[in-house]
This record gives C-alpha cells, structure tokens and sequence, in this order.
C-alpha cells in the first residue's frame, strides 16, 4: 500500500506537493470515488484517476536500494518456499531484482521494475563496479597478492580485479578480511576467485554499486532510490 499522493507524484503527474493539492481540490478518484484528505494509501490493484486520467501503475518506475540479509534468495519467487528479496520491498510494483546475490551473500541489491536500467547495470559493456568485503579463510601471502594484481583465470578467462585491500588478519583464527572490486557479473565470481587462491570465502557481502553504497541501511533495510542516483546511474553507459 502506498500513499495516494506518492503514487500520483511517481506516475510524474505532479509533484509530491501538487498532487496534495489536487485531493484536496478533489480532482483525485480512486475506484471511482472522489478523495479529497491526505493519507489514504492504496494498493495496485485500485484504480486511481487524476482529472479524469487512469494512471497507468506499470509505467511507474521503481527503484529500491536493498541490504540483503543471509538465507535469501535473488529471485522474485521460489519454489522451495523461502524468502526472496522481493518480500523485503513494501510495493505494488512488480519488481525484480538487478543481477543476483547468493543465498548467503548479504548486502547491496537493487530492485526494479526499470529494464532499461537493469539491463544497463547488468552489461559488461558498461564495466559497472562492484565491490565486496570477502571474510577469507588464512592469509594472504605475496604469491596471492601478486595473482590478484595479475588477475585470476577462471574457466579459460581473467577475471580483472580493479582494485583489493586487505581490510583485517587475524592471526589467531587465520582469516582475513578482504575488500575488493570487480566489473565482473559472471555467478559466485568472488567465491571462485579466492577458491582459486585456495583461501575459502566464510561471509561475503556486497557493499557497493558504482557510487552506491550500503550506508546505514541494517540487514533487511531498503530505501527508494533518489531521481538524482537514478540520472546519474543512467549517465554510467
Ligand atoms: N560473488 C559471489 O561469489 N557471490 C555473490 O553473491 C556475488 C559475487
């Protein structure tokens, strides 16, 4: 459910503002019946009319910024039953999400009905980087580093690493915490690559999108994107 005036303003009919006005002034209709307060939510299925103008909900275009908690799968739906990032989002829209996490990678996600974007995000063509901080099983010894800086081969092709810190070592229980980035999009990418080095992933996490971050968002926290991240994600092509 969402608030009325929230659904005129990102069918782009009105400001937030102005589509106050508008309920108020009572040129607002909701399955037909004229709504002249402020606070009424309604749900996807409700037709609204502005001045007499269905407002047609699947051109609207939504984007949510997700922190994705662990034991969640990357799909809008799944046959076993579990919980997808898609119930974590309170819309009407019919989203889906934009590249995959695994099902106990945590962090960034986005979610979208846009498919022009999803697509652009989700091209090699575009080198969109992403990067993670990998809990790593040992330490990694100058041969590690120095094939990282080369990149890693895997099935016949490099995987370029744009750039890696070691973040944390702990000696006593022999893990490291590694940051890195990639443009990569090809499946468990960051899991094979430290496999590859024979240093196991334990946890991983997306934390980055281009210039998106995770922020303050908890496990389970989303938020809208704004139109202005939207631009500029369309300006990265
Ligand atoms: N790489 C992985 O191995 N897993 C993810 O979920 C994302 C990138």
């Amino acid at each position: 459910m969402e608030r009325l005036q929230k659904v005129i303003a990102d069918a782009g009919v009105a400001s937030r503002r102005k589509a106050e006005e508008l309920i108020l002034n009572g040129q607002v209709r909701v399955n037909g019946e004229v709504i002249k307060t402020l606070g009424v939510k309604v749900s996807g299925n409700d037709i609204v009319e502005v001045q007499g103008v269905m407002i047609d909900r699947e051109k609207v275009k939504k984007y949510y910024l997700l922190n994705k908690p662990r034991g969640v799968i990357s799909s809008v739906h799944d046959d076993k039953n579990r919980p997808t990032v898609v119930d974590y989002i309170d819309t009407d829209v019919r989203i889906y999400p934009v590249g995959r996490l695994d099902y106990d990678t945590t962090g960034l996600i986005l979610l979208t009905n846009d498919g022009e974007l999803a697509n652009l995000l989700t091209h090699p063509r575009n080198k969109i980087p992403k990067t993670y901080i990998a809990k790593i099983e040992g330490l990694l010894n100058k041969d590690d580093i120095e094939r990282l800086r080369r990149g890693i081969m895997i099935d016949g092709r490099r995987v370029v690493i744009e750039d890696f810190k070691i973040r944390d070592k702990d000696f006593d229980k022999k893990t490291s915490l590694i940051e890195i980035t990639i443009i990569e999009g090809r499946n468990h990418i960051v899991k094979r690559i430290f496999e590859s080095l024979k240093h196991p992933v334990i946890r991983l996490s997306r934390i980055k999108i281009a210039f998106l971050e995770i922020g303050k968002l908890k496990s389970g926290e989303y938020r809208e994107l704004t139109i202005k991240e939207v631009k500029k994600l369309y300006s990265l092509k």
